[in-house]
């Protein structure tokens, strides 16, 4: 399954010039770039994209490396794969907002609103986005985990928000997600002690969803993806949109959203290919169209 990763650049020293050979926007295919502001598209056998953060030795997320994750998902919402994978350094998986670009409140507020523009962007992709986290997800980075659908971990990952210690807060919309991941009060307490999570805690909690020995992380985030790409990809981008309306809404209203996605999953070939397969074969033996 390591035949996944097409490419292994993070072996390459920091701020190294290096050959860009599946990146698009910020790193035209064959240029040669600093590895300063990248972050890697690479479309996977089997309909995987898979957007892996290399950008130096921490994978700060710079404001080019926030806008890039933000264009990133504007062409995967345009021209959809079956499922995304959102990865970064074994070490770390990105350190948070690059602290370098801190000023004052006039630059804070570029920051947050570049952050939240690029993550409610990813969030926003119709289709399953997993995290694969294996080391420190701090601050934006630990943000960036939330944006995402669900997050494997490997036992040796660090989630936390430490921006408090910096004298700050989130500003990529940590405060918002991981109290919706976690609870208010333990996310209060997260985010008010800047304490780092662990991995076994943070699956204990809830901001991990499944943690796995560091060398399996690989294998079994593309099992997952896998599985979720052989599936019927229209119902699956309404599930995730009935499920995330509806968490911004009254459970009554939330329940109407369902009704109305439950109606339209009926409008797809795959429903057809599903139903009849139950019924003629059982369980589990559909070949979906993804239409
Ligand atoms: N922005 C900018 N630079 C950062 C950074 C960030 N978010 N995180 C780390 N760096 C820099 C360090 O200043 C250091 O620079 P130097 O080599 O010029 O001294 C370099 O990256 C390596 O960091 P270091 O702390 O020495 O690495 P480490 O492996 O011991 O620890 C982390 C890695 C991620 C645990 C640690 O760097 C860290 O806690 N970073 C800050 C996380 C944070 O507060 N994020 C929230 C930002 S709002």
């Amino acid at each position: 399954m390591g035949s996944y990763r097409p490419t292994d650049r993070r072996r390459l020293p920091a701020g190294a010039p290096h050959l860009i050979s599946g990146c698009r926007g910020l790193a035209p295919v064959g240029k040669t770039v600093a590895m300063d502001t990248v972050v890697e598209l690479d479309h996977l056998d089997g309909g995987i994209a898979l957007i892996t953060l290399a950008n130096g030795k921490v994978n700060a997320l710079s404001g080019a490396v926030v806008a890039r994750i933000g264009e990133i998902a504007a062409e995967l919402t345009a021209n959809p794969p079956k499922v995304v994978v959102v990865t970064g350094g074994p070490k770390i998986f990105a350190a948070g907002a690059d602290i370098s670009e801190f000023g004052g409140p006039d630059e804070a507020a570029g920051i947050t609103e570049r952050i939240h523009v690029a993550l409610d962007a990813l969030a926003a992709i119709p289709r399953f986005v997993i995290a694969e986290v294996s080391g420190y997800a701090l601050g934006g980075g630990c943000e960036l985990a939330l944006a995402c659908d669900y997050r494997i971990a490997s036992e040796r990952a660090v989630f936390g928000q430490p921006e408090v210690l910096l004298g700050t807060i989130p500003g990529g919309g940590g405060t918002q997600r991981l109290a919706r991941a976690v609870g208010a009060s333990r996310a209060k307490e997260i985010s008010i002690t800047g304490r780092q999570v662990k991995a076994e805690e943070a699956l204990r909690i809830g901001l991990a969803d499944e943690v796995v020995p560091s060398e399996g992380l690989r294998d079994r985030t593309m099992e997952l993806a896998t599985e979720v790409a052989r599936g019927a990809t229209i119902a699956q981008a309404l599930a995730k949109a009935a499920i995330d309306r509806g968490l911004s809404m009254s459970l009554a209203d939330g329940l109407m959203v369902e009704r109305e996605l439950f109606v339209e999953s009926f409008r797809t070939e795959d429903s057809q290919i599903g139903v009849r397969s139950f019924l003629e074969n059982g369980p589990g033996k559909a070949e979906f169209l993804g239409k």
